[in-house]
């Protein structure tokens, strides 16, 4: 079945949506985007994307092309449109196709933002199998810019994360720069040590995880101490547990880095707790 998708203030069929060869996302990466999970057809943390998405088109002055209520209005009719119970609403805004290449910003009262939002269904985003075994990650260099803060499209070294992890063996990459863990190549990074979860703080050298915020949130709420910090790939390796978080994979549990097994080489007992208040308390609160 063909998906109908958001471009422009148009609903089209996924087939006949189009957007320029100039558009500067196309040609430059020069675009922001936002994943948001949908849990029985209502949007978890909405809100917390927003405010991201609000963020990351300032640090690049690009004006927000819609108020709240209309990004809400989309989100909404394309769940509607697509039947969407369980996955996720990819967002994405561009500076725009000013009709050719080149490098400096178009005027914005010429070339308006690019808006294209579609569905993705994942019918194994809370039952997942990923989840029930734990995930192995490899570490490579962060060879990233410096505004890991900025949600951009350029999505092309962690692309390569990805595939060096699927080379060796392995389910993702965690980046690592001086020795320490920076986040993985889609999602933000823990280790349990002694019952404390243990993550690297905020900083443009991470993005700011909407998922992070509201794991933290719990955990610290459920009594389990917390610390912003930066960790090394050998206390990771040593670590009692590990795991991840992401719009797309909730709490997603680590069982293995570099081939070192964390505990028993199974999903430790705090992420898996950690991962089922996540999703009852996300559930709760969607919209
Ligand atoms: N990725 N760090 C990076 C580099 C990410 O790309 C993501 C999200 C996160 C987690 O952010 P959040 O909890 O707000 O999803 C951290 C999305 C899911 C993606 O690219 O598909």
């Amino acid at each position: 079945m063909s998906r109908t998708v958001y471009v422009n203030g148009a609903y089209l069929p996924e087939d006949a949506a189009q957007v320029s060869i100039f558009d500067r996302g196309f040609l430059m990466a020069d675009g922001v985007y936002e994943v948001t999970t949908v849990i029985d057809g209502k949007l978890i943390d909405f809100d917390g994307h927003l405010a991201r998405l609000e963020r990351s088109l300032g640090e690049l002055d690009i004006a927000n092309p819609m108020d709240r209520d209309q990004w809400l209005e989309v989100h909404r009719e394309l769940v509607a449109r697509n039947g969407l119970e369980l996955g996720m609403i990819y967002l994405q805004v561009t500076r725009g196709a000013p009709g050719d290449r080149d490098f400096l910003f178009p005027d914005p009262e010429t070339t308006p933002p690019t808006v294209v939002l579609f569905t993705q269904s994942n019918p194994a985003l809370v039952d997942s199998p990923k989840a029930q075994k734990g995930m192995k990650v490899i570490t490579i260099d962060d060879i990233r810019w410096g505004r890991r803060d900025i949600k951009t499209v350029q999505l092309l070294y962690p692309s390569m994360g990805k595939m060096m992890a699927i080379r060796q063996g392995a389910d993702d990459a965690w980046m690592v720069q001086d020795g320490e863990v920076t986040e993985g190549t889609s999602n933000n990074a823990y280790i349990i040590r002694d019952g404390r979860i243990v993550t690297r703080a905020l900083s443009n050298d991470i993005l700011h995880g909407i998922t992070r915020a509201a794991v933290l949130r719990f955990a610290r709420e459920a009594q389990m101490p917390v610390e912003e910090r930066s960790f090394t790939v050998d206390e990771a390796k040593a670590a009692d547990e590990a795991f991840v978080t992401s719009a797309s994979t909730f709490v997603m549990p680590v069982v293995a880095i570099d081939g070192v097994a964390l505990g028993d080489g199974t999903p430790g007992p705090l992420a898996r707790r950690l991962r089922e208040i996540y999703i009852e308390e996300s559930r709760k609160a969607a919209i």
